[in-house]
């Protein structure tokens, strides 16, 4: 159904400690530290949530105050939760900053690991319901699999944010997506593994944009990839016989200025917010869906946290216009 989103994915909670650098072996700092909701798949689906669309979310927590935490949040932002009960500890990252905003992170996947094929089977009738059905990598790759199988039976858009860069994509589970949506890290590692292609993270938003494009068509012959660079927007690449209201094959999405105090779960800012708007109005040109999650991105670095950081859809439009 239009106007629904289902996530499939982790929930942790991040404990952040902000000194002047990070530590280095044997070495013992003291700086700040707070704690909140995150988790790759939990911050989007309340970005999703937050930027308007109905929204499952679909986990496994343990039988703790991290659990606790979790359903709790999902009432206050009216998820609709699906959570797998775990005897694990709920998943935990332990995050490092320091002062020049680079950060360590460490997972504890916890019951993050635990989240069966058979649960997600268990879901297809929020899957079912659904425009778009998003997942990332932090979840065992057969239940995200799982997944996106039902999603395609379902006729929902198939979401994949490849997102931590270590894990690998199982080409079974590329061919699956329709949309692909790596940050700069994330497209070097599947261009490397999937292409053989070596490229520079760190110097990607310089290529010339009909190499971005190659590039793009050999990782997802059949699909749409969107390249996010961080400030530098994002660039967009779609499959000939899918332009998806678009004119063109190929273009960058300018970013948004922010005032960025912390940019912990910006991505998946970014990625709630264009399943949701990809859910509540399937016709509007793509372009103008990525400049909405760009939009929305740029503002949730404006505040502090992961989950918690994310802006409602009233405060996007009051800030950029509708
Ligand atoms: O993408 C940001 C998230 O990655 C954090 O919330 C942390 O939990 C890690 O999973
Ligand atoms: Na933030």
């Amino acid at each position: 159904a239009a106007n629904r989103v289902t996530v499939v994915g982790s929930f942790n909670v991040d404990h952040v400690w902000t000194a002047a650098a990070l530590p280095r072996p044997g070495e013992t700092l003291a700086g700040r530290y707070h704690s909140g909701p995150g988790g790759k798949g939990f911050n989007q689906a309340v970005a999703s949530a937050r930027a308007g669309a109905s929204t499952s979310f679909v986990c496994a927590l343990g039988a703790d105050s991290g659990g606790q935490l979790a359903r709790a949040l999902a009432v206050a932002d009216g998820i609709d939760l699906r959570d797998q009960p775990s005897d694990a500890p709920t998943g935990t990252a332990g995050i490092f900053v320091g002062s020049d905003g680079a950060n360590s992170i460490v997972i504890g996947p916890g019951a993050n690991a635990a989240m069966t094929p058979s649960f997600v089977d268990a879901q297809r009738a929020a899957m079912a319901e659904s425009a778009v059905v998003l997942v990332q990598l932090e979840s065992p790759v057969a239940s995200i699999t799982r997944a996106l199988q039902l999603a395609g039976e379902a006729g929902a858009t198939r979401m994949l944010n490849p997102a931590p860069a270590n894990v690998e994509v199982p080409t079974e589970l590329l061919a699956l997506a329709d949309l692909l949506t790596p940050n700069e890290t994330e497209f070097a590692a599947l261009l490397r593994r999937h292409g053989g292609d070596e490229v520079d993270a760190a110097s990607l938003a310089a290529l010339n944009d009909e190499l971005l494009h190659t590039h793009c068509r050999r990782l997802l012959p059949h699909g749409t990839v969107v390249v996010t660079l961080g400030a530098a927007g994002c660039f967009v690449s779609h499959a000939p016989q899918d332009l998806r209201g678009d004119g063109l094959q190929h273009y960058r999405v300018a970013g948004e200025a922010a005032q960025a105090i912390d940019t912990t779960g910006a991505g998946d800012a970014f990625n709630g917010a264009l399943a949701a708007a990809l859910a509540r109005d399937a016709q509007r040109p793509f372009a103008q869906q990525v400049k909405f999650a760009n939009r929305y991105a740029a503002m949730s670095t404006e505040n502090a946290g992961a989950a918690a950081a994310m802006p409602r859809l009233a405060d996007v439009i009051g800030r950029f216009g509708g």
